[in-house]
């Protein structure tokens, strides 16, 4: 296992996360900017997590919790740093935030066409659920 810290991120981690995501997340989102990212850290300090190793951002989870659901987003593992197991503590860290916070179960959106993500929350212990389809409105 490679030397690696996990820890909380803060509003001045922002603009590496968003750099960091570009190299190393799947797909982009509608909160992908500073205001965004910032706004999370701001409404819940401990939910964006953060994996360093030598002082590099290597991996990222957010971990939300708003006391109905455990939503998971935004796992990534920077790609020279894969398969080193920093995507399993990364979901480690994030399920004991919610076992401490009451939650009972994680959920994740996965891409329909991201069979190696799928290979991975599989590895983890999350199971697929074929009954849902994700409904969206922006909010203007
Ligand atoms: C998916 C991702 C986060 C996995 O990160 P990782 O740090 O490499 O994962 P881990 O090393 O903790 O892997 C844990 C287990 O998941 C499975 N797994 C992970 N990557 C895999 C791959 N490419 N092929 C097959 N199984 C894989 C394996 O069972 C692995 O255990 P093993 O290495 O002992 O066989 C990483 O590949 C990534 O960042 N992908 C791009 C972003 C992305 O798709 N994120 C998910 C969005 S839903």
């Amino acid at each position: 296992m490679i030397d690696l810290e996990i820890r909380t991120a803060a509003e001045a981690d922002a603009e590496a996360v968003l750099a960091f995501w570009k190299e190393a997340a799947e797909g982009t989102s509608i909160t992908d900017d500073v205001d965004g990212v910032t706004r999370l850290v701001g409404r819940d300090p401990e939910a964006l997590i953060l994996a360093e190793s030598g002082g590099r951002l290597v991996g990222s989870v957010i971990a939300g919790y708003d006391g109905w659901r455990c939503s998971l987003y935004r796992l990534a593992v920077h790609p020279a740093y894969r398969r080193q197991g920093i995507a399993t503590a990364l979901l480690d860290a994030a399920e004991r935030r919610f076992r401490a916070l009451g939650g009972r179960r994680g959920d994740a959106m996965v891409l329909v066409e991201n069979a190696r993500a799928q290979r991975a929350w599989a590895a983890a212990g999350y199971r697929q659920e074929d009954h849902w389809r994700r409904w969206v409105k922006p909010l203007g």
